[in-house]
């Protein structure tokens, strides 16, 4: 497939990642898989009760790995849970884990037929990843994913501000056309 092919297949946007109408969202959760705040407790909040006690029966997500739930009242069909890694200063493995949140995540849209999924930033937040890194690492994970498989239609990486929005965007316009 070709790079321009690939890249049309990856969009960035600016907004909630709980008001996506993809047929899965991700959630940037914790190995407890029990909540939290950020995208995690949004996620919660708008699912409703049924997600934590689907979430219960799961038994945790070691970081890096990937679990897939039911959406109950989102708007989208699955929540895919995958716990990032905390920045450490970044010789911990932490990019690492972060590239195999979005394959795992990836790979587990796939073996649901899923064609349309949303990435909020993982890491970014309450983790403290830095940003730019983390986009490079999304934006590469998406790319060398898509190169193989061809029946994801489409990836967006949901941003929460302006400002990670246009981060994002340049990266993306530099890295991949
Ligand atoms: N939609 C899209 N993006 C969002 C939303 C939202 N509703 N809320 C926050 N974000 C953005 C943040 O601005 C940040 O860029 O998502 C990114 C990830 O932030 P966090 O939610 O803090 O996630 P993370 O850094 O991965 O930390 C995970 O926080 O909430 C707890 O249980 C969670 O322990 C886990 C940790």
């Amino acid at each position: 497939m070709s790079s321009s092919s690939i890249s049309a297949k990856i969009k960035i946007i600016k907004g909630d990642i709980t008001r996506q109408t993809t047929d899965a969202i991700v959630n940037a959760a914790n190995e407890s898989l029990l909540g939290g705040g950020g995208v995690d407790g949004a996620i919660h909040r708008a699912a409703g009760s049924q997600l934590i006690e689907e979430c219960k029966t799961l038994g945790g997500c070691p970081t890096g790995e990937a679990r897939i739930t039911k959406a109950y009242n989102l708007p989208c069909k699955y929540v895919i849970h995958t716990g990032g890694p905390i920045w450490r200063g970044g010789n911990h493995g932490e990019s690492r884990l972060l590239a195999s949140c979005y394959r795992n995540s990836l790979e587990l849209a796939v073996e649901n037929a899923i064609k349309s999924i949303s990435f909020p930033s993982i890491s970014t937040g309450v983790y403290g990843f830095p940003f730019e890194k983390a986009c490079l690492i999304s934006l590469g994970e998406i790319q060398a994913f898509l190169t193989n498989h061809s029946n994801l239609e489409m990836v967006y990486l949901v941003c929460f501000s302006e400002q990670d929005l246009e981060t994002c965007q340049d990266l993306f316009d530099r890295e991949l056309v």
